[in-house]
């Protein structure tokens, strides 16, 4: 049986634009660079960075370790691990957009550029990974969520939010468990935390070990 096709008119449209499964998606982050904080931030009340930051905090307690900020987008995620006392952060991301604001942000020892729905073509260098806000209802799925896991060496922790409306709408938690069992890598805690405050979604941040 196929997966239902979730109602996104209930959205804030600038939401249901990313969450619709067409459309050319890098265009589409690259367009709403410039108003995003303003858009997602402050018109909606977006906190999953925040609080996927906090729980980050809680499970990742070495300072020093070598972190990657995966879609970093404008860097939200990246700055709030800094005023969390982590200085080793470097930042990806598809949207060369994107990536021009969150160099600004001069968080980050290094940026570079990856399509997560493509194979990551580089060796594992990172002791840790926050990843905020990238799988939700449309791309990269699930089953691609080991092209993120694969850039922590192995024993690494990787910190990953899923939109909590898309988990509970597609079933989501059966297929991360199948991933897991397919690519080696284990779930340790899923945790519920906020999202997006004026639309009433919130998330799921996954703990996993690689
Ligand atoms: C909702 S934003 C989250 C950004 C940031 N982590 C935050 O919390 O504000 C999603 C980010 O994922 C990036 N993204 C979306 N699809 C991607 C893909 N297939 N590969 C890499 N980055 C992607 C977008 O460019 C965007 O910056």
């Amino acid at each position: 049986m196929g997966k239902p096709t979730p109602d996104l008119s209930k959205f804030d449209d600038r939401l249901a634009a990313v969450y619709s499964r067409t459309g050319d998606k890098e265009a589409h982050y690259d367009q709403w660079a410039s108003s995003y904080e303003a858009d997602l931030v402050e018109d909606l009340g977006y906190v999953a960075h925040i609080d996927a930051s906090d729980i980050f905090a809680q499970v990742v307690t070495d300072r020093s370790a070598r972190i990657l900020d995966v879609a970093c987008g404008t860097g939200l995620a990246g700055a709030a691990l800094r005023s969390r006392g982590y200085e080793n952060i470097h930042g990806v991301d598809f949207s060369m957009e994107m990536l021009k604001i969150a160099a600004r942000t001069e968080v980050y020892q290094s940026l570079w550029q990856q399509d997560f729905t493509e194979p990551v073509d580089r060796s594992p260098a990172y002791d840790a990974l926050i990843c905020v806000g990238l799988f939700s209802y449309a791309t990269p799925k699930i089953s691609d969520m080991h092209n993120v896991i694969g850039c922590v060496v192995p024993g690494g922790t990787c910190i990953i939010t899923v939109n909590g409306a898309a988990w509970e709408e597609l079933g989501l938690e059966t297929e991360v468990r199948a991933e897991a069992g397919r690519h080696g890598f284990s779930v340790s805690e899923i945790r519920q935390a906020g999202y997006i405050g004026s639309e009433g979604i919130d998330s799921r941040v996954l703990v996993i070990r690689r």
